[in-house]
């Protein structure tokens, strides 16, 4: 396999167990939905109400694992897609280091029931311990997968999105991961709906909002570590495709 971006001309060996994970075939062939939720993880779904209108998609895509659980009735509960960033398993998960840790993640697998998991674990060599925490719990605990894990690896596929958005004039060093999974849903979906993106500290009524929708109360709302990315610039951008009818942007709270 060889990595995304800065390390595209590389390739590295991958073992025979890692291997066995990855689909033959991706998850979306021949796959097609009228009506697609894209839930970003932006702050402004905080007291939205928009967990009923999110689940009435035909395919909810979310970013990076982002829990949903205290959250329902404004991020709703359907995921058909989430992503999972190497850095979760650090964030969230510990490493996987305690038993405690092991059985939280196997909930929370267990509970993506067929979803489709998309992991970018080939984008830095850097994450190549990650993927094989993540390739050794997955082995361990396959068979307790019902329906089986979706695992998918986007392979090189970055590389055409970051070539298509830049004839757009947006070239970010790495896109958002909102970004590229609206870029994904538009690959299967006729419509394209998207909550959660706002990358600002307060809301359009000039509420304060935390940076994440499930941040902890008094986290500082920061871009600082999100340098390689261009939020206001993709934003502006999509703002501009919801105003040409091509997408439907969400950042006002949705009406039950
Ligand atoms: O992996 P990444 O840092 O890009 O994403 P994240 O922090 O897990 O958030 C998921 C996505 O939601 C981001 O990639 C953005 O597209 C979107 N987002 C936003 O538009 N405004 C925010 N305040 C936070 C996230």
């Amino acid at each position: 396999m060889h990595f995304d971006y800065s390390e595209q001309k590389y390739v590295f060996p991958i073992s025979a167990s890692l291997y066995s994970l990855i689909p033959e075939v991706s998850p979306f062939q021949n796959k097609h939905y009228n009506a697609c939720a894209v839930v970003g993880s932006g702050g402004i779904l905080s007291n939205s109400y928009c967990g009923n209108e999110i689940d009435e998609a035909d395919f909810v895509f979310r970013c990076n694992f982002a829990p949903i659980d205290k959250y329902k009735s404004h991020v709703g509960s359907k995921t058909n897609f989430t992503t999972f960033n190497p850095s979760v398993l650090e964030k969230y998960f510990n490493n996987l280091q305690t038993i405690y840790d092991r059985a939280r993640f196997l909930n929370e697998l267990r509970r993506l029931k067929g979803a489709v998991l998309w992991i970018p674990a080939f984008s830095f060599h850097g994450s190549n311990m990650v993927t094989r925490t993540l390739t050794d719990f997955f082995l361990e605990h396959e068979r307790q997968f019902n329906p089986k894990l979706n695992l998918a690896w986007p392979g090189n596929v970055m590389k055409y999105f970051s070539d298509f958005w830049k004839t757009k004039g947006l070239s970010p060093k790495r896109l958002s991961t909102g970004m590229i999974v609206y870029t994904l849903a538009t690959m299967f979906c006729d419509e394209v709906r998207l909550y959660g993106f706002w990358p600002y500290s307060v809301a359009p009524d000039h509420t304060p909002l935390s940076y994440h929708y499930y941040d902890k109360k008094g986290t500082t709302f920061t871009m600082k570590w999100k340098q390689a990315h261009q939020l206001p610039e993709e934003f502006t951008l999509l703002q501009h495709l919801h105003k040409q009818g091509v997408l439907k942007l969400t950042v006002t709270p949705c009406s039950s």
